[in-house]
Formats: structure tokens, sequence, C-alpha cells
């Protein structure tokens, strides 16, 4: 059985004892930084029934140096988006952006086609601009911090996720076509990239946002949305997934990859990643993690175990209190409870306002005989990368 997670649970019902199935992956579209090894274009899919030790490259090689994390970075990010959530494109070749009546306006365009999309800002009252801002999937459900603007990301625009049949509907699609391998969630991934794109095109005297301190928020499937949307956007600060677990979610919906669902999600123990892994992406910047331990159907067993495991990435980098963790039950799904407030207040204030807060936060309300047993999951060493 293999872990997994906060986005959703890759509980496989039994170890893998079978066959590896042949790694016949297709090259990793996905370049790395310069400097960087480039990724073989055959990726080994060896049976590991752990959490993958995220300090070991998919050649082999021991990461023991920043440098060599920034490498092994850019490796997850590609095989993320090979494995499980298709290929993220990057800045369009056609862009333009406009902002009017607390609107920005962004229009997207690839050779013939170009797609147009919104989103709304909120402004705080009483503080004075720029704003630090929240990308808020749908809004958001959290209590909006005091002195940070909403940025209203209409999510299911960019990609639709009614159900299965919605796999390749939404504007994303009609700009890169219905067969484009991203996944729902990688669709809005990028939407939430070209806000950011816009909001740095444009002058801060019309917007007022502060684009150095954005964060990314969102509850339940928007949770994982804006999850993958701070782990593959460096220029946002702070993410905050809420209630993003979820114990199975492959055939339900379409917010990950075709080929996740053919190639692994019966057979999790050769994805050469975990979302321990997709954690990582985020780090060394701010992660604080929201659950909600009453409702089996989030994995909170399984979040609880994943995220303790992804706080060893910033353990690594020397900063591991840019990384909490905050699952408490005893409440609605996506109803916010005060007794969290202290935490998401310690890190908006820490990384949209640049205050000395005290976030070292891992705290859950799991039942005691919900432990984890990190020798069985991650049975590697944490290096200090130098
Ligand atoms: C490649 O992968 C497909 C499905 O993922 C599988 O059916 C096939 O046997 C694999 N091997 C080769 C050599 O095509
Ligand atoms: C998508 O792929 C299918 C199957 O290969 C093909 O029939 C269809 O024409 C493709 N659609 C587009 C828009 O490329
Ligand atoms: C920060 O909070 C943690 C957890 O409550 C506590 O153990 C630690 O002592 C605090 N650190 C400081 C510097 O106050
Ligand atoms: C832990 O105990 C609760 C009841 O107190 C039970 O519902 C749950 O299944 C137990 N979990 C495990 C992993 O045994």
């Amino acid at each position: 059985m293999k872990a997994s997670s906060v986005v959703f649970v890759l509980l496989a019902a039994t170890t893998s004892a079978f066959a590896l199935p042949q790694a016949n992956t297709t090259t990793i579209a996905t370049t790395t930084s310069k400097g960087c090894p480039s990724l073989p274009s055959i990726i080994p899919l060896p049976t590991v029934t752990e959490l993958p030790d995220p300090f070991v490259s998919i050649d082999g090689s021991q990461i023991t140096t920043k440098n060599e994390w920034a490498c092994r970075r850019d490796e997850i990010n590609a095989l993320f988006q090979q494995f499980e959530l298709g290929m993220k494109p990057g800045a369009p070749s056609v862009f333009t952006s406009t902002f009017s009546s607390n609107t920005l306006s962004i229009t997207a365009g690839d050779g013939a086609t170009s797609i147009t999309f919104t989103a709304t800002v909120t402004y705080p009252s009483g503080s004075t601009a720029s704003y630090p801002a929240l990308i808020a999937f749908q809004g958001g459900s959290l209590p909006v911090p005091s002195g940070v603007a909403i940025i209203n990301f209409n999510n299911d625009d960019i990609a639709v996720e009614n159900d299965a049949s919605s796999r390749g509907v939404g504007k994303f699609y009609t700009l890169y076509g219905s067969n484009a391998t991203a996944s729902a969630m990688m669709a809005w991934s990028w939407g939430v990239s070209r806000i950011i794109d816009a909001l740095e095109t444009l002058p801060v005297s019309q917007h007022k946002i502060d684009v150095n301190h954005l964060g990314v928020t969102g509850c339940s499937r928007d949770g994982k949305g804006a999850f993958i949307a701070g782990a593959f956007d460096t220029r946002i600060v702070l993410t905050i997934p809420q209630e993003s677990g979820a114990s199975e979610i492959v055939q339900e919906n379409v917010w990950f990859s075709v080929e996740f669902a053919n190639q692994f999600a019966n057979d999790v123990d050769i994805l050469p990643l975990d979302h321990h892994s997709l954690a990582a992406l985020v780090a060394p910047r701010g992660l604080l993690v929201i659950e909600n331990t009453d409702y089996e159907w989030l994995g909170p067993w399984s979040c609880y175990g994943c995220m303790t495991t992804a706080t060893k990435v910033w353990q690594a980098l020397g900063v591991p209190d840019n990384m909490g963790f905050s699952q408490i039950g005893g409440h609605l799904h996506c109803a916010f409870p005060s007794s969290q407030q202290p935490d998401l207040d310690a890190y908006v204030n820490k990384f949209l306002f640049d205050q000395l807060t005290n976030t070292t936060i891992f705290r859950s309300d799991l039942p005691s005989n919900e432990t984890f047993d990190e020798t069985m999951w991650a049975p590697w060493s944490v290096p200090m990368l130098s």
C-alpha cells in the first residue's frame, strides 16, 4: 500500500506483487532549468511501496545541496506533468490584459484562437494600497484576512469539472484543443499564472495589488486546485489549500490527467511521486494545509501522514516553519472553525505582511489510534541541504 495525501489519496488496495508494467512513457515534455541534468526520455518505474524519497533523483543520485534540490524540484515538476496532471503551457504568444471596474480582463491567444476571461477584485477597507491578495478559487471559503484583497478566480470557466464528461471542456481547451493533456487542475493552474502575468503587466496604480505578496486558496475541489496552483507558480508566496484531501477521485471527475487514470490509478506503487512531492514543489515558500478530520472521504489519516512527510523537505531546506498543517474536526466541510484562526493569521501575517509570527504549526485531532509510522512510510533520511 502506498500513501497519500492532501489533494487526494492514492491508497492502493494491496502491495504490488506482480510484474512491472513496461515503463514505456513518452519523452518528458518539460525541460529543466539551465545547468540541470536533462531527464531521461524513459523513466524507470520500479515498485516503491513507501512514499518515494524526495531527495533521490530519478537517476539515483542523492540530493545534498540546495542547487541540486532546485534541479530535483524541476524534475518533480516535470514528472507531475507527465504522469498525473498533464502539461501546463507557458505564457501564451498573444496576451493582453486590462483592468477596470475592479475587474481584470485577460485575453490569451495561440495562433488563430484566443480566449478572454475575467477575475474580480474585492478590496479591503481600512488599509492603504497596495494590497497583498489571495487568489481565491470560487471566492474561497476562508474568513477574509484583514487588509487582504481577494481576487476571485472562476476556475470552472477555464476548465469544466462536472463529471467525467467534462474532459477537455472549458476555455483552456478552446485555446489548446480538447485533447490537451492538462487535467482540469492543471488548466486552472495555468489560469492562475495568467492572472499573475496580468497583475505584473498592468501598472500597480491601476489594480493596487502587491504582486510580491500573493497567496492562493480554495476549499475542497478548489482546495485541490489551489494546491496545484501554488505548486506550479513560484510567484505565489503563500499556498493555503483548505480541506483538499480526498479518498478516491479518479473516475468521478477530470481533475487528473488521462495518463494518470490509465497508467497509475490502479498501480500507484509505480508512481515515482506522491503528494508529499506535490507539497515539496511549494517549498521553501509558505504552505498552510488546512484539513478536517470529520470526513472519511477527505482521507484525514492519509493527509496526516503525507503532510508529516512533506515537512521533511522544508526541514532539509532549513525553513521548517514555512510549512504548517492544521487538521481539526467538529465542523462542516469548508466551514472554517474559529479554532484554526490563529494558524491562518500566523501564516497570512508572515507571508503576506512580512511580520515575524510563529508559524511552527503542526496539529491534528485525529483519533490517537491513527498514527503515522515513519519507519514504514518514509524510511529515508533527511539531508541538511547546503
Ligand atoms: C505501453 O503501455 C501500454 C499502456 O499503458 C501497454 O498496453 C503496453 O503494453 C506498454 N508497452 C509497450 C511496449 O507498448
Ligand atoms: C482528439 O483525439 C481524438 C482521438 O485521437 C481524435 O479523433 C480527435 O480528432 C482529436 N481532436 C482534436 C481537436 O484534435
Ligand atoms: C512557536 O509555537 C510552537 C508551537 O506552539 C512552540 O512550541 C514554540 O515554542 C513557539 N516558538 C516561539 C519562538 O515562541
Ligand atoms: C480508530 O478508532 C476509531 C474509534 O474510536 C475507529 O472508528 C477507527 O476505525 C480506528 N482507526 C483505526 C485505524 O483502527
